[in-house]
């Protein structure tokens, strides 16, 4: 009863002071006016600022009300701001968040007292591409053994800051790298500098190896892969080795290390033996051939391999078996057969150090006292062709 009193006394006196408000008017389009550009392009990441200008009849709509942007569905409010005074007329900036990849449709409607509400006709198209900003990694000169920092800026995208983590991917598959650094907050420039730090110490084995610096935003993730280069000294394998059948011997030995680690054999008092020499990525294999019973009475040979990052040596010991020879010279072995004779190998090797002499001294008369090397495929040969031209050459017999 009482509630049909104010209802009857409300309508009769129309003052504002009226308890009950309820009296929903009948709205038309041509009453409201929005001015807005309707299609946007963004990137993914971007503050989508959209400007627009209002005029609402104020004689229908009644403060407080609220101004809202929704995505898609009316229902679906993004942004609600109320206002307490009703103006015919305004100005306004409504600010998006980053938005992923992909085509987006706003709207925009207005509410007031006794769930009145008027849904403008016009939407905002918002495209969106993908991020092509990326976290920027700086990785200093890697040596193995030596702690250093890796670093990452991500940048701030719109209003969200990176999540920021390591990766690191070998051959054997990918981890999560712990020892992060988080982000620090710069006094100077009031604000985080979205710079992060990986502490790292790296082992000859994380040459070539992947880290990558992620940058998770919440809605997008960006990425750097970084490969590293690390600088090792040499290690001699173990497939290097010595043979021989008592009258020749063959040695090979093969190092690994970065930058490549030339191979020396330090046989000062021998003048009578050949060396020849190739590398691949890192490593280097050196093989040398010697008369075995005049000059060499050791039982076993000195090979030395020595970069900018140290030096390995080791005594290959001398291993008088004929059966087993050198083929490969990356440490393979081939079975020989056993019928096959010695003699062969032998013969043949001479006839390849006759080849090599008659080779030289061609070269000698035709280009003086410079003698040409042939440059092997690989940077080694054309990074250092100095010591190659010192070293790799073969040497030719001195008449005893
Ligand atoms: C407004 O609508 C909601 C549901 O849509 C309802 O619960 C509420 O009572 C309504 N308020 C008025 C004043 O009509
Ligand atoms: C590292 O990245 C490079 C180029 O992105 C790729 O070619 C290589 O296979 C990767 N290495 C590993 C171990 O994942
Ligand atoms: C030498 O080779 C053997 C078998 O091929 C391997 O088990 C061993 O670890 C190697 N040693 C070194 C020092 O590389
Ligand atoms: C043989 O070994 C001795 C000592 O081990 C060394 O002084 C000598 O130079 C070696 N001879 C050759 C030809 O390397």
């Amino acid at each position: 009863m009482n509630l049909i009193y104010s209802v009857i006394l409300c309508l009769f006196f129309k003052t504002s002071s009226c308890q009950l408000k309820c009296v929903k008017e009948t709205l038309y389009d041509h009453d409201f006016f929005i001015n807005v550009t309707t299609h946007f392009k963004a990137e993914t990441g971007d503050c989508i600022r959209i400007p627009y200008k209002l005029m609402i009849p104020t004689n229908k709509v009644t403060a407080p009300y609220r101004k809202i942007w929704f995505k898609g569905d009316p229902q679906n409010a993004e942004n609600t701001i109320v206002v307490n005074t009703v103006e015919s007329e305004m100005k306004d900036t409504y600010s998006t968040g980053g938005l992923p990849p992909g085509e987006y449709e706003y709207g925009f409607k207005l509410e007031w007292e006794c769930n009145q509400t008027y849904i403008f006709p016009m939407r905002v198209r918002i495209s969106v591409s993908a991020l092509t900003q990326k976290p920027y990694v700086y990785v200093p000169a890697l040596e193995e053994g030596r702690g250093v920092r890796l670093q990452c800026r991500a940048d701030r995208l719109c209003s969200s800051r990176a999540q920021v983590s390591w990766k690191k991917t070998t051959a054997g598959g990918q981890s999560i790298l712990q020892d992060v650094n988080e982000d620090f907050y710069n006094r100077e420039i009031g604000r985080y500098r979205g710079m992060y730090m990986l502490n790292y110490i790296p082992t000859a084995d994380d040459h070539n190896i992947n880290i990558t610096c992620l940058a998770d935003y919440g809605y997008t993730v960006a990425e750097t892969t970084v490969t590293l280069n690390v600088k090792f000294s040499p290690k001699i394998l173990n497939s290097s080795q010595c043979m021989t059948d008592g009258k020749l011997v063959v040695c090979v030995c093969n190092s690994r290390g970065n930058p490549l680690a030339p191979i020396t054999w330090p046989l000062a008092s021998l003048t009578d033996f050949s060396v020849t020499s190739s590398s691949s990525i890192l490593t280097v294999s050196s093989t040398i051939t010697m008369p075995a019973a005049a000059d060499y009475h050791n039982t076993s040979v000195k090979c030395i391999s020595s970069n900018e990052m140290g030096q390995a040596e080791i005594d290959i010991p001398l291993q008088d078996n004929s059966k087993n020879f050198p083929t490969d010279l990356y440490g393979g072995k081939q079975t020989f057969n056993t019928t096959t004779p010695w003699i062969i190998v032998g013969v043949s090797f001479s006839l390849n150090l006759l080849l090599l002499i008659l080779i030289i001294s061609i070269y000698r008369r035709d280009k003086q006292t410079q003698m040409k090397v042939c440059e092997e495929t690989d940077t080694y040969a054309s990074l250092r062709k100095a010591d190659v031209e010192q070293e790799y050459s073969v040497i030719s017999p001195q008449p005893r």
